[in-house]
């Protein structure tokens, strides 16, 4: 996590740090700082506890000037959240600044050895002690500012994104990284840095996705340069970025989330554009048919993810079981990383990411690919670590999602799941031509239906007035909606505070049902499916213990719709796609408490949107 962002050229820098900052502050909000090298090589740093708007406010009397300049967000791993561990760190002679987003592993014994050389340290952060060591090096090797970064990197271990500034090299930005995200604009005459390519669009299109293991140089006398840790130069490949500033802004919603639900449908459709044909609604997902091999003789689909990822996944599972007749287990990244996971090369590793960048995720994919297994990727943003890490993959298209809480991602690995459990189950010949067709003509037809779904929006906002109270609630689902439930928790937990469970329905009587009476609601999740009837019956269990349920239905439901104290209705698609109906008035429902509440819905207390720390 943390948003790393620099500037060299010609311009004002403050101006293109700030705006930067800005579209990096999903990754962490706890502090922010920046720091600005002056036409004579002075360095100015500022820096403050809180958000982007506070650190403006607190530089708004100093001197601001200077072309070159480094900037950060932050989300806290090592030190608590203030002004003294916000970055940029300087070095012990103050002749080195340094912005850094990741974890330094070994910086106890490095700030040890350190200390015993006389450095003293201001902050608890791990930073300081990897600004300290290119300091060190520096000056006990009497080398170059390259030459000192090259030799600190040597040392360390741990993941990193970093761009150091110097006094007195006005002229120059020295940024490396190691498996957190870097990316480095190219302009007429100026460079720009970032942790994604967010804060770059509105100057230029020509990025470089900066690789594990290399530093890139940045003088405004010369082209860019890329070499690695021995100096080995690298071939700077500039690729075009495909990317709107609209995509990046409210686009006049109070709020990126609520945008980014109300996009749904037309991200869908950009999901499935060019995949199903719109006449004999084939579906066709180039990634995997031109592996089809992988897929027809897999002996196993594992997939790892994290948070809503992993829910999307669970669906994904029952997917391909029932149309590909391929087993299929869901694992948390984080723990499957740390396991002994009897994998080989005959089995199928899907790594399902919105940020492409969630540490435990790339790290679940090296373990993987050290097994030999075959590693597809699912990924959102394009060009991301998991995007080039895996073997082949497909992405979701739904544009930048900017909310910390997950919605349109979610939506669009549900359909890329459909999309690839029916790829798949044609080639292997496991799914008849009629279920086939029935379920693509129902991709097809989401967009509207989703546009219905979204009518929901006022009476939503309405009755969850009477929900703000609640401290718990629980969200029941089963068969494909039992994820969804999970799902559904999950926003309610992150946007609004409020304790949430997701659980199987069925599964509420072997424990959860003690905890059910008036004050903790129930969300129902009861669509027309091959479980209706069971449900109805779980919800019978809640209200006759005095339970409030909210349910969500099909508009043609007429039993839960008596039952239900408020019910939701949603129209009905194949039972595998409900799932992405149901998400979005679960959405809606987290997001009107959250502002009921008067909470942050976009930057929630304590989270981040890209995690690429453990
Ligand atoms: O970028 P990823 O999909 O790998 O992120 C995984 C989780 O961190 C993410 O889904 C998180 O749970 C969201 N905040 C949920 O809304």
């Amino acid at each position: 996590m943390c948003g790393i962002v620099g500037y060299i050229g010609t311009r004002d820098a403050y101006p293109i740090l700030i705006n930067g900052l800005k579209r990096l502050e999903y990754r962490g909000y706890d502090s922010a700082g920046v720091a600005l090298v002056t036409e004579n090589g002075e360095i100015n740093l500022y820096k403050c506890k809180g958000k982007v708007k506070n650190l403006e406010e607190f530089v708004s009397n100093s001197d601001l000037s200077g072309h070159v300049g480094i900037a950060h967000t932050r989300w806290a791993t090592h030190g608590e959240p203030n002004d003294v561990n916000a970055h940029p760190h300087y070095s012990h002679s103050g002749s080195i600044a340094i912005i850094h987003n990741g974890i330094i592993e070994n910086y106890a014994v490095l700030k040890e050895a350190l200390m015993e050389n006389g450095y003293e340290f201001k902050s608890d952060t791990d930073t300081e002690v990897l600004v300290n060591l290119i300091e060190y090096v520096r000056m006990t090797n009497n080398c170059s500012l390259l030459e000192a970064v090259q030799g600190a990197l040597k040392q360390v271990i741990g993941a990193y994104a970093i761009a150091v500034v110097e006094k007195g090299n006005p002229k120059e930005i020295i940024a490396a990284r190691q498996s957190s995200p870097l990316v480095v604009g190219i302009g007429k005459g100026e460079f720009f840095l970032a942790s994604d390519a967010s804060p770059l669009v509105e100057y230029t299109d020509k990025v470089v996705y900066i690789k594990n293991g290399e530093i890139a140089l940045l003088n405004i006398d010369s082209p860019l340069k890329v070499v690695d840790f021995d100096n080995v130069e690298s071939k700077v490949n500039v690729k075009k970025l495909e990317m709107s500033i609209s995509q990046l802004e409210k686009g006049g919603y109070p709020h990126f989330m609520l945008k980014e639900i109300n996009e749904q449908p037309k991200t869908i459709t950009d999901c499935i554009r060019g995949r199903i044909s719109p006449d004999s609604f084939e579906v066709k997902l180039s990634g995997i048919i031109d592996h089809a091999d992988k897929f027809l003789n897999a002996r196993r689909i594992v997939f790892v993810a994290c948070g809503t990822s992993w829910h999307a996944s669970l669906i994904g599972k029952r997917m391909i079981e029932e149309y590909c007749q391929i087993p299929v287990v869901v694992e948390y990244a984080s723990e499957f990383r740390y396991s002994n996971p009897v994998i080989c090369d005959k089995d199928i590793v899907i790594a399902v990411s919105q940020s492409g960048e969630t540490a435990d995720t790339l790290a679940a994919i090296e373990l993987a690919k050290s097994k030999g297994a075959f590693v597809f990727g699912i990924c959102n943003v394009i060009g991301s670590s998991i995007a080039r890490e895996t073997d082949s993959g497909v992405y979701l298209h739904v544009g930048p999602e900017i909310g910390v809480a997950s919605t349109k991602a979610f939506t669009g690995q549900v359909t890329v799941m459909a999309m690839i459990a029916l790829t798949v189950a044609k080639e292997k010949g496991t799914i008849s031509e009629e279920k086939a067709v029935t379920i693509a003509r129902d991709l097809y037809r989401l967009p509207k239906v989703l546009e219905k779904v979204l009518t929901l929006n006022n009476q939503i906002a309405d009755f969850v007035k009477r929900f703000t109270y609640a401290k718990n609630f629980i969200y029941l689902g089963r068969g494909y909606n039992y994820p969804t439930a999970l799902e559904g928790a999950l926003k309610l937990k992150e946007i609004s505070y409020i304790h949430a469970e997701g659980y199987p329905a069925a599964e509420m009587k072997h424990g959860p049902i003690a905890l059910i009476d008036q004050d903790m609601p129930t969300v129902a999740i009861a669509v027309t499916d091959h479980v209706y009837e069971k449900v109805v019956s779980n919800i019978q269990e809640v209200k006759s213990r005095g339970g409030v349920v909210i349910a969500i239905v099909a508009e043609k439901d007429e039993i839960v719709s008596k039952m239900a104290d408020f019910c939701i209705k949603v129209p009905s698609l194949s039972e595998c796609l409900m799932p992405i109906v149901v998400a979005v008035p679960l959405q809606l429902f987290a997001y009107h408490i959250a502002v009921c509440k008067g909470l942050d819905v976009d930057q929630p207390r304590n989270l981040a949107k890209s995690v690429t720390v453990e």
